[in-house]
């Protein structure tokens, strides 16, 4: 099993481009199963997510080309199956986003339930809601939700009870082949979601209010192919932005938006970052300053984004102050504290939704263990503060969703290994 070897104490310093973003590209790939014709994806990001979501549509028997820019060719003529099996849909939630257009183009699927995950129970009863609400007569047998419809699904009113990224992906995609309008309130607003809509939007798919909480959707018989580039990974840049202020350093991103991370600009800002967007550049200097702490809160979009929480936590681990860090998205997603803590930080958990970290001066390097995605960010971002060499164990977290870490972190100067 790969691992990170990471010597802390280096300002990071430097340049780099950032990738497509992984949780645009995998709902856009689901998409291309709404047509019978090619659609071609740039800036797909190379990441272990995007493989697991091209092995479902190939297994689905769809034929997909990836060229070697990353540009991904995918024609879903013919399937040879509509059930998406647990294999792989156990290693990656968002494959459940298949369900919604298998089902609005096919009058069947069957998907595996993606099951519990590390950060939480993270159920699906809204997309089932949702899809039941367009006329789907749903059922879950052995594990499996299986979905049929006579005809094609029906426009309809939904109101989701709470905000639900993949479960608005999963209804857009399937409102768009459905026989008139369909109105989705409590949509989340995620640009990720815009993303999409645009995607589909450019297969001739009519869609009003993205980026807005009532998203509208007037259904039509057919789409067709497109070409279209997805747009730069927001968590990746603020991931890295996060990273060169708890170093104390000065980073210059490329190919980013900085108008999809707001509210994480604003909190980098608020610990002393001197932060400056050009076009699409956004460059961060700490002047070799410490941070200062600052309190955060996640919310759903245009809120802080959980999936930066536990980067921001590491940062304020090393900062100067007192801070209150309030996970309101998922019910346990503290779980890098723990690992951080060995490393000498002084974080407390309060409550499951609440830590209290009290800044200290430095950092002291030991064996940790990555326990999700994100969170095994985190601890890079407190390898990189703390004196020593700290080994970081299980990174498959991290090479689902960060794009050649080692490579990216080597160009701002850390001194990261990757060891087997
Ligand atoms: C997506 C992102 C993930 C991010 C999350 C929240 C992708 C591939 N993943 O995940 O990185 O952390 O949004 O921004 O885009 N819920 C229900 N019932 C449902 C659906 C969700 O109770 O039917 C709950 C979940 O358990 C969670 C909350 O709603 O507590 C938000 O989940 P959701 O927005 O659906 O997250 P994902 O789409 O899985």
């Amino acid at each position: 099993m790969d691992k990170l070897l990471i010597t802390g104490g280096r300002c990071l310093s430097g340049s780099l481009r950032i990738s497509g973003a992984k949780n645009s590209a995998l709902p856009i790939l689901a998409a291309t199963l709404l047509i019978d014709e090619p659609a071609i994806i740039g800036n797909i990001p190379h990441l272990h997510d995007v493989t697991t979501m091209i092995e479902l549509l190939g297994c689905l028997g769809a034929q997909v080309v990836v060229d070697e820019k990353m540009r991904v060719e995918v024609t879903a003529a013919h399937l040879g199956q509509l059930k998406a099996p647990y294999e792989l849909v156990k290693t990656m939630r968002a494959s459940f986003v298949v369900l919604g257009p298998l089902l609005a183009r096919f009058g069947a699927a069957e998907v595996s339930l993606p099951g519990g995950c590390a950060i939480g129970a993270r159920p699906v009863d809204q997309h089932l809601k949702g899809l039941e609400a367009l006329g789907a007569e749903i059922e879950v047998v052995d594990g499996y939700v299986r979905a049929k419809v006579d005809g094609r699904l029906r426009g309809a009113d939904i109101a989701f009870d709470l905000v639900t990224v993949g479960g608005t992906e999963n209804i857009l995609m399937a409102a768009c082949l459905a026989e008139g309008t369909t109105r989705i309130s409590n949509a989340a607003r995620e640009p990720e979601i815009v993303d999409l809509a645009n995607f589909l939007s450019a297969m001739g798919a009519r869609i009003s209010g993205q980026g807005t909480s009532v998203i509208e959707v007037e259904g039509v018989q057919r789409l067709h192919g497109c070409e279209y580039s997805v747009m730069p990974d927001r968590v990746e840049t603020g991931t890295y932005l996060i990273a060169a202020a708890a170093t104390g350093g000065r980073v210059k991103l490329q190919q980013t938006d900085a108008s999809t991370l707001e509210a994480v600009l604003e909190k980098l800002r608020a610990a002393g970052a001197d932060v400056r967007v050009d076009g699409a550049v956004i460059e961060l200097d700490m002047h070799g300053r410490r941070p200062k702490a600052v309190d955060i809160e996640t919310a759903p979009y245009p809120g802080f984004p959980t999936d930066m929480q536990a980067q921001y936590l590491a940062m304020n681990a090393v900062a100067i102050g007192e801070s209150r860090v309030t996970e309101t998205i998922f019910e346990n997603r503290f779980m890098h504290v723990q690992e951080i803590n060995r490393l000498g930080a002084d974080i407390d958990i309060q409550s499951a939704s609440t830590a209290i970290v009290r800044g200290v001066d430095s950092l002291k390097a030991a064996p940790v263990m990555a326990t999700d995605l994100r969170a095994s960010f985190s601890l890079v971002v407190a390898a990189l503060v703390a004196e020593g060499t700290t080994l970081i164990d299980r990174i498959y977290h991290i090479d689902r969703g960060y794009e050649t870490i080692e490579e990216k972190l080597q160009l701002l100067g850390a001194d990261v290994q990757r060891v087997r």
